[in-house]
């Protein structure tokens, strides 16, 4: 028999060594550069990931510093890339404003012409420090509403929330946003990391990967659970509805959001550390029908089929109730993953294999075209 065997979806197949995470599903563990990212997120602030996950290594206080003042130095955004989202026309998906933001950021990057690894560490830092920004104002366009600059006295966090919304939230509320943040940023060879390695293999730019990285990130299976499970949410109601809802989702055999991982069977890492400041705001903002939601909906999945919920479970709400629109979710997950898909374009670069895998084709054997007729 000379059928190959065919792996659907890579599943279980290992592509290549990576020194940037390691996902360990059978202790449910995940950590980026041999840190717990549940210590990264209890004590790290998001430029100190963006660091360790870049260099390998947790920056040394002189370190953080000067990388903070770079990025806070590096926050505004270019007139090309403000005029390419105020142009967008209210129809399109944030996911999609964001893509073509970051490739104009790209076409005006000063080292667009140089692939060295160190023209290529200043590309990921800035377009670290320019994606808050252009998904804070995409979110604040929609709503008739002026950019807000800004602010060299906030970190990542308290001022990607700055420039949304225009006001100081409570520190506990910041906490909770950069906690999601740390938890996003890595996660080994998913859809789009991979796409980003993909693109790079080839010898491509740093930006031609990360947009394509966006275009895989968008799908609902992918970063776009974020979304898809308050859209979820608004379709149940309460937790008065959700048992009903649940099992006919299941017998009309969709696909619950926010629930399932390809690697992890048994729980997803991140989960309790989300959950956990999900729990901390909804205390804060009093809303036990959303808990008793998430609760209900949660606890009949893993009854009726024994799936747990993904990251994208507890992010969804926790974004909706730091006052992000629907579809700003996924951008967020964005502004996050750019970090470890721009480690992965480094490490890929680094010691490079144009990725080609094989096909086997199961089309029509060999024919002919018929001979045209003849008047
Ligand atoms: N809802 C209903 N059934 C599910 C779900 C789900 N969310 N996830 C898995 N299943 C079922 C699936 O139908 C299949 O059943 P059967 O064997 O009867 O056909 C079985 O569980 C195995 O699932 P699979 O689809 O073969 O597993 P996979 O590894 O291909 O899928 C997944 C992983 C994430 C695509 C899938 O769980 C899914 O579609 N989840 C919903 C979307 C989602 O939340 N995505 C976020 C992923 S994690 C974070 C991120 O990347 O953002």
């Amino acid at each position: 028999d000379t059928t190959p065997e065919i792996r659907k979806g890579l599943a279980g197949v290992v592509v290549d060594t990576t020194a940037i995470s390691k996902v360990n599903p059978a202790t449910n563990s995940l950590l980026y550069r041999g840190y717990p990212v549940q210590e990264l997120a209890e004590h790290c602030s998001v430029e100190e990931v963006a660091l360790l996950l870049w260099t390998g290594e947790l920056p040394t206080p002189d370190e953080l510093a000067a990388f903070e003042a770079e990025e806070r130095a590096g926050r505004a955004l270019a007139p090309q890339v403000r005029d390419a989202i105020t142009r967008a026309p209210l129809t399109a998906h944030p996911m999609d404003v964001v893509r073509t933001a970051i490739s104009v950021h790209g076409e005006i990057d000063p080292d667009t012409a140089d692939a060295s690894p160190e023209a290529d560490l200043r590309k990921a830092k800035r377009l670290f420090a320019a994606v808050p920004a252009m998904v804070a104002l995409d979110q604040r366009r929609r709503h008739g509403l002026d950019e807000i600059a800004p602010r060299e006295d906030l970190d990542y966090s308290a001022n990607l929330l700055w420039m949304t919304f225009g006001t100081e939230l409570t520190e506990a509320e910041i906490d909770v946003f950069r906690v999601s943040m740390v938890l996003y940023a890595e996660h080994s060879f998913n859809a789009s990391t991979f796409t980003a390695r993909v693109v790079t293999s080839t010898m491509s730019d740093l930006h031609s990967a990360v947009v394509a990285a966006v275009g895989a990130l968008k799908g609902p299976l992918h970063g776009g659970a974020n979304e898809a499970v308050m859209h979820m949410f608004d379709e149940i109601g309460d937790a008065s509805a959700a048992v009903a809802w649940l099992d006919e989702a299941l017998a009309s055999k969709r696909k619950i959001m926010g629930f399932g991982h390809r690697v992890y069977k048994n729980g997803d890492s991140r989960v309790p550390t989300m959950k956990a400041a999900l729990d901390r705001l909804i205390a804060e903002r009093g809303r036990d029908d959303l808990l008793a939601l998430y609760d209900t909906l949660g606890d009949a999945m893993a009854e009726r089929k024994g799936i747990l919920p993904n990251l994208d479970y507890p992010s969804g709400p926790a974004y909706h109730l730091l006052g992000f629109d629907t579809p700003t979710f996924t951008p967020l997950f964005v502004a996050s993953r750019v970090m470890g898909w721009t480690a992965h374009i480094m490490e890929q670069a680094a010691a490079n294999a144009l990725i080609r895998p094989l096909s086997a084709y199961d089309g029509p054997e060999q024919r002919h075209v018929p001979q045209a007729v003849s008047v």
